[in-house]
């Protein structure tokens, strides 16, 4: 009998300029799960992209089930019970959630699908998955949590016979996390063999039965996961020993710069606190807790309805975000995609639009500040890119998501609103933008940090302001944090 479900033998991807995968060969056993670990731009996603057919190697096959092939199509991977829940999401936000699962399948004839049955089939694959979406719900009024779950519920609907899940996390909190490992769980009973990629290891060591560690394009090594404990792996994933432990805090807590006074507005609900000079306060909550609503309102981007907010000692209205911008309160937002930068315009262009005024005098722009202003950041978060000129559409996840952290730490703000800075990027960077972040509060900036990883928010928070249900739970100092308070905490039911 066979014994690997997939297998791609000596498989090369360019790009212009990029090798993204170079001469690879991975066996994936019938039944398993393999977890593929690797720095941002290793070629994790390529690699998927190949098997579910949405690109062709240059070189090399893929073989399915025994069954070798020069390259998949769409179509052929779907037919051999191949599915991808892709890292950026591919819904369309117009259409209901419910039509969303059914594209390019919609049951009944062309004509008139039967709506009445996608429906009823997405509330029970929803129930089956224990997630509370309502299936008429338009993508587009879905937060990026609920996005991941739709993502996830359209692959598992289809029974696959392999599942490639790529960084189904990186957008989940604990809880959702839970119930999709339970159903992976399930799923590898039932003897579906999965590919499974994140830069959370953590997960890697509690579901996985076997890691293969790309760098650079290539495949460095495949063990059991019984035999690599977590140092080893990111070792073998950066190619040499490098920290994993938060950074030293070196801040002073200073004066308050912003403080918020029953800040109304949908999904929020009087919300109270002060955010002091050179303080990193963390807001923790579980999906849907309002977190990054609470965000968008401080930042102008979504209205408040009522409720206060003093800037500097005076009350402020902030009605949109040039208005905070001007004031120097900036937003890393949680949605890359379509809040953080322009898919189809160069790192340079992304980057410097957001700091014209710093790198431009009376409408000339000065090229040189620009250059310095682009290398440094460059460096410092370590994008992976042949050029400033690579459009962003073309980078690997995590190197995108360092260009809107990278926009936004360019502008030099006073405030620095960060929902989910460090999501889909690796250890290596992560630990770089905790520097920068330490770095920043230790020379008196004020930032928000929300954050769906609790061990990202105790390492790195001041103070960790607890949500539950559009409402702060409470304020915790950093002598009392730990994961079971804030669990408790932010999993408050209110009675209504
Ligand atoms: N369409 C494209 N055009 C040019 N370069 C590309 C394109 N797609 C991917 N690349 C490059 O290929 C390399 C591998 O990218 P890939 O998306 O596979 O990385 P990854 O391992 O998934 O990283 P991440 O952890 O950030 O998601 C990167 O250097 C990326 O910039
Ligand atoms: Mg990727």
């Amino acid at each position: 009998m066979e014994e690997y479900a997939l297998q791609l033998k000596h498989v090369t991807k360019t790009y212009p300029g990029v090798v993204a995968l170079n001469d690879i060969t991975v066996d994936v056993k019938k039944g398993e799960i393999l977890a593929i670990c690797g720095e941002n731009g290793a070629g994790k996603s390529t690699m998927m992209k190949l098997i579910s057919g949405a690109i062709a190697p240059n070189e090399g096959t893929i073989t399915v089930f025994g069954q070798e092939y020069e390259r998949m199509t769409p179509a052929l991977s779907r037919e051999l019970g191949i599915e991808v829940v892709y890292q950026e999401f591919n819904l369309v936000p117009e259409l209901p959630v419910s039509e969303n699962i059914f594209l390019g399948m919609y049951p009944g004839n062309k004509v008139t699908p039967d709506f009445k049955k996608m429906e009823k089939e997405t509330k029970e694959l929803f129930d089956m998955l224990e997630v509370d979406i309502n299936p008429k719900t338009k993508v587009k009024d879905l937060s990026t949590a609920y996005c991941q779950l739709v993502e996830i519920a359209k692959g598992v609907s289809k029974n696959p016979k392999i599942l490639i899940l790529d960084e189904p996390t990186a957008a989940l909190t604990e809880k959702e996390t839970g119930i999709l490992f339970k159903l992976v769980k399930k799923l590898k009973e039932q003897g579906t063999t999965m590919l499974y990629v994140s830069h959370r290891l953590s997960e890697i060591f509690d579901i996985a039965d076997r890691v293969t560690v790309f760098r650079d394009g290539q495949v460095i090594e495949t063990r059991d996961i019984a035999d690599i404990d977590r140092r080893q792996l990111i070792a073998l994933m950066a190619g040499r020993e490098i920290s994993d432990t938060y950074p030293e805090k070196t801040n002073k807590i200073g004066e308050t710069v912003l403080e918020v006074k029953d800040l109304c507005g949908l999904g929020v609900e009087n919300i109270n606190f002060e955010l002091h000079r050179g303080e990193i306060l963390g807001f923790a909550g579980l999906v849907g807790a309002g977190r990054t609503e609470t965000a968008r309102m401080i930042f102008g981007a979504d209205k408040a309805d009522s409720g206060m907010i003093i800037y500097e000692g005076k009350e402020v209205k902030i009605t949109n975000p040039e208005k905070a911008c001007e004031l120097g309160i900036g937003l890393v937002p949680e949605d890359r995609k379509t809040q953080g930068v322009i898919q189809n315009l160069s790192i340079r262009k992304n980057i410097t639009l957001a700091i014209l005024k710093l790198v431009s005098h009376m409408g000339i722009m000065n090229f040189k500040k620009e250059n310095e202003i682009l290398e440094k950041h460059k460096n410092a978060l370590s994008i992976k890119t042949p050029s400033f000129e690579q459009l962003v559409r073309n980078l690997s996840g995590g190197n995108q998501q360092k260009v809107v952290v990278s926009k936004w730490l360019a502008r030099e703000c006073d405030v620095l609103l960060m929902d989910e800075p460090t999501r889909g990027i690796d250890v290596e960077a992560k630990h770089e933008i905790y520097m920068i972040m330490n770095e920043l509060a230790s020379q008196g900036v004020a930032i928000i940090m929300i954050s769906s990883e609790m061990p990202e928010l105790i390492g790195m928070a001041d103070r960790i302001l607890v949500m539950s249900e559009g409402r702060q739970t409470g304020i915790l100092d950093r002598s009392e944090f730990s994961q079971e308070k804030i669990l408790e905490m932010a999993s408050h039911e209110f009675v209504a």
